[in-house]
Formats: C-alpha cells, structure tokens, sequence
C-alpha cells in the first residue's frame, strides 16, 4: 500500500502531489481542509515514503497505485480528486481508467497535453542524468520554475523545504517519473466528456502549466471554473496557500 496521510472525517478528497515531490507539499491543504473532510494525500509509488517500484513506470502505475490504496481504506463512494501537475495527469489517467467514482474534479497547476517531441527528448537526457548524478540535479534545475521571482526572494524558507523535499527523492523513482511524463498521452480530446465537477486553478505566472492552458482546459470541460491565482507561480498551493484553500473550499462545497 502507498504512503499515506488520512485525516479528519467526511467526505473524502484524494490529493495527488506533483514531480518531484511528495504528499508534504499539500500540508497547507491538509490544515484547510481537514476540519470538515477526509482528506487523504499518497506519496506516488517511488517517492516520500512509497518504496520505488520495478520500471517501467507510466502513469498507469501511478493510476492504479491510489486505487489500489483507496480500495484497501475501503473508500468507494464518490470522491473529490484533486491533481497538482504531474498529479493531474495521474488525474486524467485515473478518469481513463474508470476504477475510482471521481465525483469532484480540481486540476491545479497542470496541462491536458502532452509533451512535445522537444519537452520529451529533454525529460530522456535529464533522466539519464539523474541516474548518472542523482536527484540534485534535478531539484537544482527545478526550484527556479516552481516559484514567482517574487516568492523565491521573500519565501525563503519554503523554498529551502521545497529543495530539500526534491533532492531527497531516489534518483531511479526521478527518472522513472520523468520518462512516464514523457510517455503520457494527451488528455485533450477526453476534456469534453468529463463530467465531474471541476475546478481549474492556475497560478497566473506558472511557466510549466501555463494560464493559458488552464484557460483552454476549463472552456473544453463542461461547467469548470477557472480561479486564477495573481502573482503565483507553479507551485501555488504551497506559495499561496490561502487563496488556492480558498479555491478548493468553494470548489468543495459547490460540488457536494
Ligand atoms: C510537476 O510539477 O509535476 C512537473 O513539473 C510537471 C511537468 O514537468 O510536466
């Protein structure tokens, strides 16, 4: 079974964390949200404290993995799914594959495409890397992408945690993780038929998931809304805790 944090009761909500972190970057949800729901947030299989996994690895693994998990916390009723970036596309895989009731829908700093022939080739050379010189390198290459210019100056000590959370990861669960992100199929043409109640949440100045693309996805999914998070970067739960709680809590209470 995959690592995990179960607390408070009601009705659950599954955090899915993004690459290459944990289910400690949700900690200010977990605050927001406990009081009146379950909230239950995996380490994905590989990192924080899910022991990694025989390659390849895709997002099926991942997919499976959290159902797996929520079959044995015996939740099978409707949940409230929540993806930040790489957790969203375990999103999309999840909706794919249909295992789990996702009632509720929030893809939080994340994308329906998939990459590029250029995005891909890059993902390949950095894994290599990885496995070549460990995590570090890629905790390096991505704290400067994660936060606003502005958080990276005055949020010293989250990014610090941030660092530290990605340069811990195992370089192997890394690179497996890079080259299933890599693999992963667009979810573009499935935005239509979804019919989970959605929120989009982007930060305005995210450089991996792109406002624009959060804009493209709430107009193709029937009904999403779209809170857009001023002055954030990528990493807006953790950089601006307040106002994406604010976001779920609406989204939460909408969707019950
Ligand atoms: C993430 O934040 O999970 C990843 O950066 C997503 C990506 O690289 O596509």
């Amino acid at each position: 079974m995959l690592a995990h944090s179960d607390q408070g009761t009601g009705k659950p909500v599954v955090l899915l964390h993004g690459f290459p972190l944990t289910g400690a970057m949700w900690r200010f949800q977990v605050d927001g949200l406990a009081a009146e729901h379950r909230v239950i947030v995996p380490d994905l299989p590989g990192f924080g404290g899910s022991a990694v996994v025989d390659g390849p690895v895709t997002m099926a693994t991942y997919a499976n993995a959290v159902a797996d998990l929520l079959n044995g916390l015996g939740v099978n009723g409707p949940i409230a799914l929540a993806g930040f970036s790489m957790g969203g596309y375990v999103a999309f895989e999840i909706l794919r594959q249909g295992r789990i009731d996702v009632g509720a829908l929030a893809l939080v700093d994340t994308k329906a495409t998939a990459d590029t022939p250029e995005a891909r080739q890059g993902r390949h050379t950095m894994a290599a890397r990885v496995r070549e010189e460990g995590a570090g390198v890629m905790a390096d290459a991505m704290l400067p992408k994660l936060f606003s210019a502005a958080a990276l100056e005055s949020m010293p000590s989250v990014t610090a945690e941030v660092h530290q959370m990605m340069s811990a990861q195992p370089a192997e669960s890394v690179a497996q993780a890079l080259e299933a992100m890599a693999a992963r199929p667009d979810s573009t043409p499935e935005l239509a038929a979804v019919s989970a109640s959605t929120m989009v949440i982007a930060g305005e100045l995210d450089e991996i998931a792109t406002l624009d693309e959060a804009r493209a996805m709430a107009e193709a999914i029937p009904g999403a809304d779209l809170e857009e998070v001023a002055g954030a970067g990528h990493l807006a739960p953790m950089e601006a805790p307040g106002e994406v709680n604010e976001a779920l809590v609406a989204w939460l209470s909408s969707s019950s």
